[in-house]
């Protein structure tokens, strides 16, 4: 039985946060000036994951009312409840056990009296026999050629994770296949990765965990008509045969996936307890384990289960994610942080931060609680992030002078994908380590400034002194790892999860539901026919949108 939230700013510790906030000045010179054990004292393990929050505005008294936080909103409590299947997602009578996906075989976990390890696992086997077949050669298109394009249909958690991962693991790719992603319903989307393709050797994967989102089936139908057309230059085909050796899907409405024409036979199933966004460790990531095999697509599962293992083993005082999301909640709710940044330093992880938007603030972008009530604080920040360098010389400007408090998390590995030297000079030059630099110059300057006598000191003319100035004391999070492989992409994904859990716990907020996004959708459906031209229709709408829709007919060619 779920019981309600606890309101977090009824308790104890939260009008303790609260008079700690009052007096709250932080001083990160003087913390590591008078304290030379802050470093190691704040740096945390998790798995691969070495994590450094020294540089974060945290305190051991404020780290113990965060701590106390924790545990009057009943965190590990409702970490357990997910984590044995309780239906926390309230409002759609869900288990959430996305946890249960990467859950070694020989572990069980029991939901309404039926295991579902063993079912995680056939599935997994199914799709790595599928991704062994393609990855090898064995399955062929309706030519008889081998594929060597694979093309992901999706969108949100269908698209975001498998695409961000793909990416990130490029090292690991299959040299001679090719995975492209359509999401968008823009035709360009789908206008542009057809491009240039051999039908006889591209093979879609449908990914769609309800198998009925607009853009997907349009999306879908589109590469069907794409593929038919093309193929008959290839002579007599039989478009049934066509679909069935071109087209895969992924989904829990396997019912909807043989409605459209795909044989069951290629279908991989998953279950209403895996959230989209929290989808790309399933049958979703099909893509991902044909790019990078079964072998490595088992290394990141196991990496994700490493980080679980943490979350519901470790006590809250070295818990990683949840002292990440206890500390976003310090940012939020009382340094009034409206944003966070992640900034990876691998380009690898160019799309990480596109990925986390959707975990994070779909996931705890919410005004009620998970009883129906009002939240009784502000939720969600907005994540948002691009690669370092690229960032220092756009927006990293804001981070470091901006009048607004921006926690930003660092993440950089030891070893490159690509260790290249600069030579030019007579001298070797490790590109990794210019690299790294910034990642360490960076957190160091955000955290320590540089004062108006220091910049004083440096000849700077008075009348830009104080332009010169960098007030330090802007909040970061230090995360290594010895390498971006598999296992510790997993991981870091696992962290996000569980730091988004985290926070919306201590807001009382269901971080797994999503109905902020069917409205738009509705709309969508009932203004298309006016967007064709339906005058009746079209006077149902607002004066603006009707004379945007007019606009839009007036100038469609
Ligand atoms: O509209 C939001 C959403 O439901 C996301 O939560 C989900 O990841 C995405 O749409 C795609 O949904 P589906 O996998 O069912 O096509």
């Amino acid at each position: 039985m779920t019981r309600g939230p606890v309101d977090a700013t009824t308790t104890d510790a939260w009008k303790a946060l609260t008079e700690l906030r009052a007096g709250f000045e932080p001083d990160l010179r003087s913390w590591f000036a008078d304290d030379p054990g802050r470093a190691s004292r704040f740096t945390y393990q998790a798995a691969d994951l070495h994590v450094d929050l020294s540089k974060d505005l945290i305190t051991d008294d404020l780290l113990a009312c965060l701590l106390a936080l924790a545990e009057q909103v009943g965190l590990e409590a409702r970490r357990d409840a997910m984590l044995s299947g309780e239906r926390i997602n309230v409002t759609e009578d869900r288990a959430v056990l996305h946890t249960a996906l990467r859950l070694p075989a020989d572990a069980s976990l029991v939901l309404d009296g039926t295991d579902v390890v063993p079912g995680v696992h056939e599935t997994l086997a199914k799709m790595y026999a599928f991704a062994g077949r393609v990855r090898s050669g064995e399955w062929t298109g309706v030519t008889g050629e081998r594929i060597r394009t694979v093309v992901n249909i999706g969108i949100g958690g269908s698209d975001l994770g498998p695409v961000m991962a793909y990416e990130a693991l490029e090292p690991f790719h299959h040299p001679e296949i090719e995975c492209r992603f359509i999401s968008n319903i823009d035709p360009t989307d789908a206008g542009q990765k057809l491009k240039g393709l051999d039908p006889a050797t591209t093979l879609f994967v449908v990914s769609s965990k309800t198998f009925s989102t607009l853009e997907t089936l349009t999306n879908a139908r589109l590469a069907r008509a794409w593929l038919l057309d093309a193929l008959a230059e290839h002579g007599d085909v039989d478009p049934a045969d066509a679909v069935r050796k071109h087209f895969v899907a992924v989904s829990t409405a396997l019912d909807k996936v043989a409605d459209f024409g795909i044989d069951p036979e290629n279908a991989f199933g998953f279950w209403d307890w895996v959230g989209g966004r929290y989808s790309v460790d399933s049958a979703i990531g099909t893509s991902l384990a044909i790019a990078i095999g079964p072998e490595r697509f088992g290394e990141f599962l196991d990496g994700f289960h490493a980080i679980d293992k943490h979350f519901a083993e470790t006590p809250l005082a070295q818990n990683v994610p949840a002292l990440m999301g206890l500390l976003n909640v310090w940012y939020v709710n009382f340094l009034d942080a409206q944003t966070h940044a992640v900034l990876p330093y691998s380009q690898l992880l160019h799309r990480f931060p596109a990925y986390l938007q959707q975990l994070t603030m779909e996931s705890n972008g919410k005004s009620v609680r998970w009883d129906g009530t009002a939240v009784t604080t502000d939720t969600g920040e907005v994540f948002w992030g691009e690669p370092g360098t690229n960032g220092q010389h756009a927006f990293y400007q804001l981070i470091h002078q901006g009048t607004r408090v921006i926690p930003a998390d660092f993440i950089a590995f030891a070893n490159p994908a690509y260790p290249l030297v600069d030579t030019s000079d007579g001298q070797d030059v490790d590109v990794h380590e210019l690299f790294l630099a910034n990642f360490f110059a960076q957190t160091q300057a955000l955290a320590f400034g540089k004062t108006d006598e220091q910049v004083r000191a440096e000849g700077t003319p008075e009348h830009i002194v104080n332009a010169r100035v960098f007030s330090g004391n802007r909040p970061t999070t230090s995360i290594m790892a010895p390498a971006l492989t598999p296992g510790v992409l997993g991981q870091l994904i696992a962290l996000y999860e569980h730091i988004t859990f985290t926070q919306g716990v201590v807001w009382g907020v269901d971080s797994f539901d999503q109905w902020g996004v069917e409205l738009g959708k509705q709309l969508a459906q009932q203004i298309s026919s006016a967007v064709s031209g339906d005058a009746s229709t079209a006077r149902q709408q607002d004066t603006s949108t009707q004379s945007l829709i007019a606009y839009y007919r007036e100038k469609r060619q």
